[in-house]
This record gives C-alpha cells, structure tokens and sequence, in this order.
C-alpha cells in the first residue's frame, strides 16, 4: 500500500527531489501550503516512490511540470492517484483548469496517455518536434549545396549586432508585427553562442538571424531563428542554417545538436522530415493535453 501527502515544505522537498527533473528541483524546494508551486507525493512504508508537481500560473490556471513514479512501482495506479491528488489541491488553490506538456518517445509515454485519457483530458495536441542530431547530419544532402546570396545580403555573426541593430530591431518589435514573439532575437539572446550565432542583413538593416545556446560543452541548442517574411525563401534560409551549422562543425568537440519546429511552422516541418530526418539521433514530439478541474 501507497499513501499520499502534500509536500509543502523544503525537508519534504528533500525526500521527493529524485522524483524531478534536476532544472526543476528549485521550484520544489519553493513548495509551500499556499504558494504558486504545488506538489504531491506517495511513500510506501515511509520511502517516497513518486511525485507529481504544479505551478499555479495567472487566471487560475497550472501548468503540470512533472510526474515520476519509481520504475519498480508502475501500473499499479500511482501516477494515477497522484495526477488526481494534485488536481484536487489545485482545486483547494481556485485553479480551474491544467495543462500538461510532455515529450514523447520515452518507454512510459503510452502509460502517461493512458492516465490523460481515463481521466477526460483532452486528446494530445502535438505542439513541436524535438530534434537531435549529432555531426552525423553533416552527411546530409542539403548541407553539401552552396546556397549563394545576392550581394545585398551578408551573414554576419551576431556578437557584431551593433547598439543601432538592438534599437532598431526593438523599434521594429514595437510598432510592427511582421516578428513572432516565439522568434524575437532580443527575447533569446542572453547568454547567446557566440561561435554560432549568426545575423542576416538585407543592406544595412538586418533581417535574419539563428540564436544558439550551448547546453553543455558538447551540444549547442538552435533556440530561435527566423528571416522576414517579404525576403523568405528556402535559399535563404539554409544559407544562414547550413552557415551556422559549418561554424559548429568546425569544433568537433561540439558534436551535438538539439532544436525544436513547432508545428505552426509546417514548411520548416516538412523539410525536417523530408531532408533531415535520416541524419538524424532523435526526432520526438512536444504534446499538450488540458484539463478543465471541477
Ligand atoms: C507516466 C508514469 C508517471 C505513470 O505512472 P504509473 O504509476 O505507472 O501509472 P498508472 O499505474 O496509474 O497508470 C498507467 C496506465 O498505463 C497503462 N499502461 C502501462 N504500460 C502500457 C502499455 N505498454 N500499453 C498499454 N497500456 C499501458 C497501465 O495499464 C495503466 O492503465 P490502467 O490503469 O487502465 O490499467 C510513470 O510511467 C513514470 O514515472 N514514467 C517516467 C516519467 C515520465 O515520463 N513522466 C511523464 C512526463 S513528466
């Protein structure tokens, strides 16, 4: 037998931790009777075997951040129990409604399905791919073409983006629509790689770019990156990917790629499967399911 408990504070914290995602166990220690983090766990014979986890986010919703049972403990109705437990105290917290985000492709993912769909959440909505390749993805096609731009445009990397370009771009961002929020290079640019990080100008003013992250010394994450859509064109595009992607091949030590298409981007969709997906580690999806609580 299994009991369940609200973990509300830093000792307990420290029981359930393992039960997280390591990026997420700050937010544990955060939990409190009545604050926007809400957590619940189950213990059998006083040991923790899972934990389910929330942020009360504003208008009375929750984002579920995480769910983990033991592995020696599943299919026995704890993730379940757990999902139901923490609803129930969002509901004590006026919550009226969760949504979860989870990425496919692990062995439990048609357990946590399983969960959603017994329990009336809405059918999964893919959101995303998530893409990981290794240099592998060199091998590929597109990337042995020359992609030749008109003179008007030059690739620059991005530590050269001047004060001028930051204003001007956040003028743009203002009084204009034509850049996603998703896409804005100023939203993702804080501690930007520099070796990848690239702009595309259309005469002096800039009109592409690809923002990278390194994750960690051997993989760099391709975060935001997006071209104006009067000057769009597949050409283009790949010239500012295919330049990108040189300057990390050139360090070997940096053989890891990961990056994300959500899937309202269905062109950049196709050309993933179509010409990517061969050279590829991984390709898995981002799905959200939402659950109005009553
Ligand atoms: C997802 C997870 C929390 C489920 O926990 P659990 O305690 O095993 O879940 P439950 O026992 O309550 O329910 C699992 C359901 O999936 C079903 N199931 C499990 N494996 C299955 C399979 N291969 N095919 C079909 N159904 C399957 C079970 O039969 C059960 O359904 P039922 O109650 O109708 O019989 C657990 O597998 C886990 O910790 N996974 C790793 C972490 C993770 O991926 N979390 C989600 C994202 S944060």
């Amino acid at each position: 037998m299994y009991k369940l408990v609200v973990v509300d504070n830093p000792l307990a914290a420290s029981f359930y931790e393992v039960f997280t995602f390591p990026v997420l166990r700050s937010k544990l220690y955060m939990t409190q009777r009545e604050g926007p983090i809400v957590a619940v766990g189950a213990n059998s014979n006083q040991k923790p075997i899972g934990l389910a986890m929330a942020e009360i986010v504003p208008n009375n919703q929750s984002n579920i951040l995480s769910i983990f049972v033991d592995a020696s403990h599943r299919n026995q109705g704890i993730g379940t129990a757990l999902l139901e437990y923490l609803l129930k105290e969002l509901k004590l917290r006026n919550c009226q409604s969760a949504q979860i985000i989870y990425v496919t492709g692990k062995p439990t993912t048609i357990a946590l399905e399983r969960i959603l769909a017994k329990n009336n959440w809405t059918s999964p909505k893919p959101r995303m791919l998530v893409c990981n390749c290794d240099r592998q993805m060199l091998k590929a096609p597109w990337l042995q073409k020359e992609y030749p731009l008109a003179t008007e445009f030059t690739i620059f990397p991005w530590t050269e983006l001047t004060e001028q370009d930051r204003l001007r771009l956040n003028d743009r961002f203002k009084n204009e629509t034509w850049i996603p929020e998703l896409l804005n290079p100023l939203a993702h640019d804080n501690n930007f790689e520099p070796l990848n990080s690239i702009g595309l100008r259309y005469r002096d003013e800039v009109v592409g770019w690809i923002i990278t992250h390194r994750l960690s010394p051997t993989t760099i994450r391709y975060t935001c990156s997006y071209i104006r859509p009067n000057l769009q064109r597949l050409g283009r595009i790949l010239a500012l990917y295919s330049e990108s992607i040189k300057r990390q091949a050139a360090n070997p030590d940096i053989f890891e790629a990961i990056w994300t298409v959500p899937f309202i981007y269905s062109s950049m969709i196709d050309f993933v499967k179509r010409r990517m997906a061969n050279y590829m580690i991984s390709i898995k999806e981002s799905r959200e399911s939402l659950k109005i609580i009553n």
